[in-house]
């Protein structure tokens, strides 16, 4: 795949001359032209493309870095690239080669240095924006979002800032199988900044790369890929041994795998057959309907809602969700999440807990659906989470029964987090 085939000057562009770029960047535009034609998620494309020009571990994690970090930083980039073309003036170069150039910014931005082979493929009034004394490229949100954003939140700056940041790993464990210490040394040995995590007693927080598949035997089956925050979610269950739980929309069941280690009796109920084909099937797996899910009124001690959401707080994972949400798409999503909280309040036992959670940083799909279930129930009452995640979780809700995490302070995702005991 070239760049050009064409040799010679066209249209006041230096077009190169039979040269190929790197790889890295030849994936990277395929990755881009495949995500924008068929507006699938970048990580699925990502991997796709990757598996296509059969990737060895360390170029895909490459890639993955180069397209998520062009990802975050596109909107601030085109815009660059239009003012030094309309300096320029002439006919608009292809797509391909503002892509490129997008993608040097974007590397220049997180990594330092643009490559200079690729760099030498653009013309230049593009490589201009790449010189050392050019300003960097900031990572920046849809308009919309950002303002949003900005007009909920007072930490705004801070959290925008965040979110074009790298995600830490969050290791979840079976306690009873490995211990922090041992799988602190052992993502260590591979190179990695290994930590207890700061927010859980059971977990890990890595800075940098963990390969599962390389730990020793004995960890490797005790030990998965979990978010700190989804981690402190299912914490605020607090299921206990014999009590019946209901995880309403499990998925494939991260937060049920944790759920099940507490002795609780689960059951996993999702939408989607196919996800919930995946929940551990040491859980009861339902497929159903969560805003009708035909099953007993009052029957569980406690129900966990992990709604879902506009994934508002995942972008530093995915960093392309915000350019396929649009604004009009948040309230039908408040719609269905208040419709789901209703029906996880009928299926709870009098005195139970309903946990409510979102992975969405906007107000409306998170405290507006909990104030809207409080308003229209009688006797239903916030709860503490400090006194339901006890001394599994090192953060204090300080009796408010709710608590939003955030990448800049927790070191999370965004999450929302609800505790209400139904009357
Ligand atoms: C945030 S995800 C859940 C992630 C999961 N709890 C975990 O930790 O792996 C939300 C889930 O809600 C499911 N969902 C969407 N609409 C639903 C509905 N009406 N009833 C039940 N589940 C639904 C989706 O299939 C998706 O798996």
């Amino acid at each position: 795949m070239r760049l050009r085939d064409a040799p010679g000057r066209a249209n006041g562009l230096v077009v190169p001359t039979r040269q190929r770029l790197p790889l890295l960047f030849e994936c990277a535009l395929d990755v881009i032209a495949r995500h924008r034609a068929a507006s699938e998620p970048l990580d699925r494309v990502a991997a796709a493309v990757a598996r296509a020009h059969r990737l060895g571990p360390r170029e895909r994690a490459a890639l993955g870095d180069l397209v998520f970090a062009w990802a975050h930083r596109r909107a601030v980039a085109d815009e660059r690239i239009g003012e030094a073309l309309a300096r320029r003036g002439g006919r608009a170069p292809p797509v391909r080669e503002r892509d490129l150039c997008a993608l040097l910014l974007a590397q220049r931005a997180t990594s330092g240095a643009p490559d200079a082979r690729a760099r030498q493929a653009l013309d230049a009034s593009l490589a201009a924006l790449l010189h050392d004394d050019a300003p960097a490229v900031g990572s920046a949100l849809p308009a919309w979002l950002d303002a949003r954003l900005r007009a909920e939140r007072d930490d705004a700056p801070a959290l925008l800032e965040a979110l074009g940041r790298p995600a830490p790993v969050g290791l979840a464990l079976d306690p009873a199988r490995a211990a922090v210490d041992e799988l602190v040394a052992a993502v260590g040995a591979q190179g990695a900044l290994a930590v207890p995590s700061p927010l859980l007693r059971s977990a890990v927080r890595v800075l940098g790369r963990v390969r599962l598949a390389r730990l020793p035997p004995a960890l490797r089956d005790a030990v998965w890929p979990m978010d700190e925050g989804s981690q402190i979610i299912a914490r605020a269950l607090d299921a206990r041994p014999g009590e019946r739980v209901l995880d309403l929309c499990a998925g494939a069941g991260i937060k049920a795998r944790l759920l099940l280690q507490t002795g609780a009796s689960v059951v996993a109920a999702d939408l989607g057959a196919e996800r919930v084909e995946r929940a551990p099937s040491a859980a009861a797996r339902v497929v159903t309907d969560g805003t009708r899910p035909g099953l007993r009124a009052r029957s569980f001690d406690k129900v966990l809602l992990d709604a879902p959401c506009s994934g508002t707080g995942t972008l530093r994972r995915a960093p392309d969700l915000a350019y396929r949400l649009r604004d009009d798409d948040v309230p039908g999503m408040a719609e269905l999440q208040g419709r789901l909280l209703g029906a996880a309040l009928t299926l709870v036992r009098p005195g139970g807990i309903v946990i409510y959670a979102t992975c969405s940083l906007l107000r409306a799909e998170n405290e507006a659906v909990v104030e809207a279930a409080l308003a229209r129930t009688p006797g239903l009452a916030r709860t503490s989470l400090s006194a339901l995640w006890r001394d599994q979780v090192m953060l204090d809700d300080e009796g408010a029964g709710e608590l939003r995490l955030s990448p800049h302070r927790h070191g999370t995702d965004g999450f929302y987090v609800a505790a209400l005991r139904a009357p």
